[in-house]
C-alpha cells in the first residue's frame, strides 16, 4: 500500500494515479447489475449515443440508487478523494459512461474543470475524479487517454468563438460526443508531443484518480468488449459552486460532507 505522501506527490506531478486498491468482484458485480437495470429505464438521467437507443451514459445514480449511494461512501473511493483534497468532500457529479461494444463513441480532448467552472461557477479546482473500472479496460475498448502533467497548465483558454457561458440549457453538449469546452486538437497534440500520453487501463475493479484540469480524451470503442467506466467527482465542501442551472443529476445540490462506511463492501 502506498503512503499518503507518495499518493499526493504522484498526483501533484502527473495529475493522476492508479489506486493500490482493487474493488472485490462482488462489489463490481452488484454495481454493474444496478447500472444495467438503470440503463434500461426511461429516465432523464439516461443519455444515448447520437441518433440511437444505445446507452452512452447514466448520470447522478448516487441520488436515486441505494447501491450507488453506498458505493460513493466506500473507503476505497472516499478515502482516496479525502487523501488528495485534504478536506471534507461531497459528491458533485456521478456518471457511468458505458462505451458499448462497436458503438460507444469518443470523447474529444478536454479538461473537466472547463465545464465545472464555466457552466457551474465552481470557484477552484479543488475536486477530484475517482474512476471505477466496471469492465476490464484495455487498449482497444476506448480507455481514457491522459496527458500526464497537463493539469499544471491550469485551465486552457477557450477558443475565441466559444461564447456560451452557463445557463444549463445546453447540458446535452456536456455529455455527448459533440462536446462543448474542448481543448483544440493542435494544443492537445502539442502537449502530447511534449509529455506523451498514458492509457488508463486495468482489470475490472481497478480505481484511478485524475485532476480537474488534466487534458484527456478517449476513442471510439471498436472492440467487442463493453467499457463501462464509473466516474465519481468529489468536490471539497468549501468549493461548492453557486450557479445551479444545470440539472441536479449533473450538479449535486447536497454539499453535506460524506462519512465513509466501515468496509469496502456493499
Ligand atoms: C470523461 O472524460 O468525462 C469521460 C471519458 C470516457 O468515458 O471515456
Ligand atoms: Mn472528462
Amino acid at each position: 500500500m502506498r503512503t499518503s505522501e507518495s499518493i499526493r506527490s504522484s498526483y501533484e506531478r502527473d495529475g493522476w494515479f492508479l489506486s493500490p486498491e482493487v474493488l472485490d468482484e462482488e462489489v463490481v458485480a452488484r454495481v454493474t447489475a444496478r447500472v444495467e437495470a438503470m440503463g434500461a429505464q426511461e429516465r432523464p438521467e439516461v443519455v444515448y449515443e447520437e441518433g440511437t437507443r444505445t446507452v452512452r451514459g447514466i448520470h447522478g445514480c448516487h441520488l436515486f440508487d441505494d447501491v450507488c449511494r453506498r458505493l460513493v461512501r466506500l473507503p476505497a473511493l472516499l478515502g482516496l478523494a479525502e487523501e488528495v483534497l485534504g478536506e471534507p468532500v461531497y459528491v458533485y457529479q456521478f456518471k457511468v459512461n458505458m462505451k458499448q461494444p462497436g458503438e460507444g463513441a469518443a470523447w474529444p480532448w478536454h479538461q473537466d474543470f472547463a465545464f465545472w467552472s464555466r457552466e457551474d461557477g465552481m470557484p477552484a479546482d479543488k475536486a477530484v475524479n475517482i474512476a471505477v473500472l466496471l469492465d476490464e479496460v484495455h487498449e482497444k475498448n476506448g480507455p481514457l487517454r491522459i496527458i500526464p502533467g497537463s493539469h499544471r497548465q491550469g485551465l486552457i483558454e477557450a477558443e475565441a468563438e466559444e461564447t456560451h457561458r452557463g445557463g444549463g440549457g445546453n447540458w446535452r453538449k456536456h455529455v455527448s460526443a459533440d462536446l462543448e469546452h474542448t481543448v483544440p486538437d493542435p494544443r492537445a497534440e502539442a502537449l502530447a508531443e511534449e509529455s506523451g500520453t498514458t492509457l488508463a487501463m486495468g482489470p475490472a475493479g481497478s480505481l484511478y484518480a485524475f485532476h480537474p484540469t488534466i487534458v484527456h480524451s478517449s476513442s471510439n470503442n471498436l472492440s467487442a468488449d463493453r467499457r463501462a467506466l464509473l466516474l465519481v467527482t468529489y468536490n471539497a465542501v468549501s468549493n461548492a459552486p453557486e450557479r445551479l442551472s444545470r440539472p441536479e443529476f449533473l450538479v449535486s445540490r447536497d454539499t453535506t460532507p460524506l462519512a465513509a462506511v466501515a468496509t469496502n463492501t456493499l
